[in-house]
């Protein structure tokens, strides 16, 4: 049952995220479990397509870890991102491994130049693009910034899994053009309606 795949998919998280506390090992972990999810779609419902439309895309939250438990607070939610539409350079804070579902969404990994001592500023330049889809798995540490964007002509749909609940991190967004850090603005999410 669809249902019961996510679950499992979460009591393994949870397994592979206890005992490890360098994210690199714990992405490891994570890795292979996502992608098995990943490669099974009949998990997936209509409601992961919904978009926001002011925000550009749609995240729901399969699940939220609580903190301070042997999970460490970790996070698995979809996001859908609609044609045409992107979000701007941003860190994460913690590890994170994403998984394309359907559709392509690139991705650009940016490359941070100055040494963030002066605060507000950021000199980035594009480092890799990736064309995140069905059988592609994405890795990110702590201190990665990328961002997203939708070139096609459909929704791109894909699994996210961070190490942390990134609603309570303080993370930053960049503007590459203007050389500027700021906080990261909270996104707009919601559950799953079903579990
Ligand atoms: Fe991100």
């Amino acid at each position: 049952m669809a249902t019961s795949m996510v679950d499992r998919f979460i009591d393994e998280v949870r397994a592979a995220v206890a005992g490890a506390s360098d994210p690199a090992a714990v992405v490891d972990r994570v890795v292979p479990l996502t992608r098995a999810l990943a490669g099974d779609r009949s998990w997936i419902r209509p409601e992961f397509y919904e978009i926001d439309a002011d925000q550009g895309f749609g995240i729901v939250v399969l699940h939220e870890e609580p903190d301070g438990g042997p999970g460490g607070g970790f996070l698995v939610e979809t996001i859908c991102w609609a044609p045409g539409r992107g979000v701007a350079p941003h860190d994460h804070r913690t590890w994170g491994v994403v998984a394309g579902l359907d559709g392509h969404e690139i991705n650009v990994d940016w490359r941070r130049l100055d040494d963030g001592r002066v605060a507000g500023r950021a000199e980035l330049e594009k480092a890799t693009e990736t064309v995140v889809g069905p059988g592609v798995v994405k890795t990110f540490a702590p201190a990665d910034i990328h961002s997203v964007r939708n070139e096609s002509d459909r929704p791109s749909l894909s699994l996210h899994v961070y190490g942390s609940n990134l609603a309570k991190l303080d993370r930053s967004e960049f503007n590459p053009l203007a050389g500027t850090e700021a906080p990261c603005p909270k996104r707009t999410k919601r559950p799953a309606t079903a579990k």
